[in-house]
């Protein structure tokens, strides 16, 4: 496919993912990013894996002049839309802001983008948009809720993007609910990088696996699983990005909007986790079980079926491959802060 897209939150973690996968295809690509979570180092690293220079605005979705500037600048022909806040307990401490940047954010952005003539975009949504069940794998169809006020941003921006729609039917989106994402790129130069102690797992294991951090706690092992700790749907995260690909190319070739899951379909526990990782990296990780953390569910994961029939999506990499991936990235840069 050829066009020119514009990522926003381009160098994130999923974005800087998306940004290699969408070259691969074919498409231009410039990024807004304003660097409020992702290194400065990333465009470089971006240019190494792709062979190409990088077309970057640094700057803020909140910030509608230079948001309009991007469309004035480039004639883009579709948006892939990541710049957001994520995380949920921060989210419960300061919803405002959460609430700016993931809700008046996109506003800003639709609104230049219908200004612009632009009328396509993909949405980074997520499976927190699901409202707690205990019916697995959760189909598209379910019942929506929220427990957080990321939650709530990112069932509000899936309202907003369809409210719009409703008002001119040249807009088409292709709305993405994720599971949790994971790995890095084979290069090993890209990958998730948090500033702070993570609040996920997968983030949480790195740093373990790396020395920076003593142990994982594990959050319950009594719950009704398998091995009684939490399930969920981990997705390679160059798979996730493949996923925006194919979302974007059929909204390219004049298909309709569509809202998808991407997941695997296939739940692990964080017992698999640790083993997965510590084959990854070669030794037993150190664990200490604790008491469950307040609103985790025991067992989450996704139907995948209707991206496969709708998108030809489906996943091309296991678990180990995530661990595998994301030990290769997260050894070499902490090798490389090191010295
Ligand atoms: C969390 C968010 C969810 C968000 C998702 C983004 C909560 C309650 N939910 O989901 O809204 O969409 O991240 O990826 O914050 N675990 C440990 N030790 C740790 C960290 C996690 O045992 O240090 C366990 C958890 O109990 C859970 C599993 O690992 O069973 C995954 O946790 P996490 O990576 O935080 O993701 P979710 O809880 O699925």
């Amino acid at each position: 496919m050829s066009g020119t897209i514009l990522l926003t939150g381009g160098a994130g973690y999923i974005g800087s993912h998306t940004y290699v996968a969408l070259k691969r295809a074919g498409y231009e690509v410039v990024i807004l990013d304003n660097f409020a979570n992702a290194r400065d180092d990333v465009p470089d690293r971006l240019e190494v894996i792709t062979g190409a220079p990088v077309t970057l605005h640094r700057a803020d979705v909140l910030d509608k002049a230079a948001v309009a500037e991007v469309f004035r600048a480039h004639k883009i022909d579709a948006v892939v839309h990541f710049a957001a806040k994520k995380a949920v307990g921060e989210s419960q401490k300061i919803p405002l802001e959460y609430i700016e940047t993931n809700c008046t954010g996109l506003v800003n952005l639709l609104m230049a983008m219908r200004d612009a003539g632009v009328f396509k975009i993909v949405f980074s949504s997520s499976a927190t948009v699901y409202a707690e069940t205990e019916d697995w794998p959760i189909p598209e169809s379910a019942p929506l809720g929220y427990a957080s006020t990321y939650a709530l941003t990112k069932l509000m921006g899936e309202q907003i993007i369809t409210q719009a729609a409703g008002s001119d039917d040249r807009w088409r989106h292709g709305i993405l609910r994720y599971f949790n994402p994971a790995g890095a790129h084979d290069s090993a130069l890209i990958g998730e990088d948090p500033q702070d102690i993570p609040n996920n797992l997968m983030p949480y294991i790195a740093k373990v696996a790396v020395g920076e951090l003593p142990e994982l706690n594990i959050f319950g092992n009594d719950y009704p699983t398998p091995d009684g700790t939490g399930v969920r749907d981990y997705i390679h995260v160059m798979d996730l990005a493949e996923g925006h690909v194919k979302s974007l190319d059929a909204l390219m070739a004049g298909g309709d909007s569509h809202i998808v899951n991407l997941g695997t379909g296939k739940g692990y526990s964080v017992m698999d986790m640790l083993a997965s990782y510590s084959r990854a990296c070669g030794r037993d990780l150190p664990y200490k079980v604790t008491p469950r953390r307040a609103g985790d569910l025991a067992c989450y994961y996704g139907d995948p079926s209707k991206a496969r029939a709708l998108l030809g999506w489906e996943v091309a990499r296991d678990l180990d491959d995530m661990c595998q991936t994301s030990w290769n990235w997260i050894s070499r840069r902490s090798n490389m802060r090191a010295g």
